[in-house]
């Protein structure tokens, strides 16, 4: 299944924050959004997730028009978010969030003995608080929460943040192996060296605007430092 974006911009208050930004995403394909604080990344997903209204624009998943369609309904037609932050309910138990994503999925290969299978830590810790977690398990368990979903789009904002450089490698080591299922990767990544080694295609975002895109073979690294700080040389 693949997501189309159309010109999409969002507002915050009185503030634009996402100017007409499109995109298209594939499966089997990685699209990595990169751009620094503030740049509106977060933003742009949450749109696309439906949890924030956008101004104007199109979010289209296999051509059907989805733009207007509440959260909860995007999730049945294979619509995962892994937000930033994780937003785990730290109260509930390993199993509790993970069932958090079951609700309303769709039917597939994803069971919470599939997510157990995925990460081997999980099943002996399934009753513990996910407040007791490190942060990379907490990652961990957001991801769980998203494919028990069956999504055939994910979306993925900063799975990096506040995790260590080994932890970060074990989760995206996860990536070809999803890929090869169908799915299609829409990642947000503040980590450009990360967001450059897995994806098939990099957009970068200034204040809200796509600066540059390309696959990440014809890209140098000048020209993303550029972009990315919206620097001009010469
Ligand atoms: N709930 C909100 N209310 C008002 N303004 C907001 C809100 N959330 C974000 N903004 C503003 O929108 C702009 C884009 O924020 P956004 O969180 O989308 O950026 P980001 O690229 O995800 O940044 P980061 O890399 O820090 O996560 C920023 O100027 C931010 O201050
Ligand atoms: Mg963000």
């Amino acid at each position: 299944m693949s997501l189309r974006v159309e010109g999409l911009s969002v507002d915050h208050g009185q503030l634009r924050v996402v100017h007409e930004v499109s995109l298209a995403v594939s499966p089997g394909e990685v699209h990595a959004i990169i751009g620094a604080n503030g740049a509106g990344k977060s933003t742009l997903l949450r749109a696309i997730a439906g949890l924030h209204p956008p101004a104007s624009g199109k979010v289209l998943l296999d051509d059907v028009d989805i733009t207007r369609e509440p959260p909860e309904r995007r999730v049945p037609r294979g619509l995962a978010m892994v937000p930033e932050g994780r937003r785990l309910f730290p109260s509930l138990t390993v199993r509790e969030n993970l069932l958090v994503g079951a609700h309303k999925a769709r039917p597939g290969p994803w069971t919470l003995e599939k997510i157990y299978e995925l990460f081997a830590w999980m099943p002996e810790r399934r009753d513990q608080k996910a407040a007791q977690l490190s942060g990379g398990e907490q990652q961990a368990v957001a991801i769980g929460r998203a494919l028990i979903a069956n999504p055939s789009v994910l979306l993925l904002d900063e799975l990096s943040l506040g995790l260590a450089p080994i932890v970060v490698s074990q989760l995206y080591a996860l990536l070809p192996s999803l890929l090869r299922t169908g799915i299609a990767v829409l990642l947000v990544e503040q980590d450009v060296s990360q967001a450059v080694r897995v994806a098939t295609w990099v957009q970068c975002l200034l204040e809200g605007r796509t600066t540059l895109e390309g696959r990440p073979s014809d890209l140098t690294p000048d020209q993303i430092l550029a972009a990315y700080f919206g620097l001009t040389y010469g």
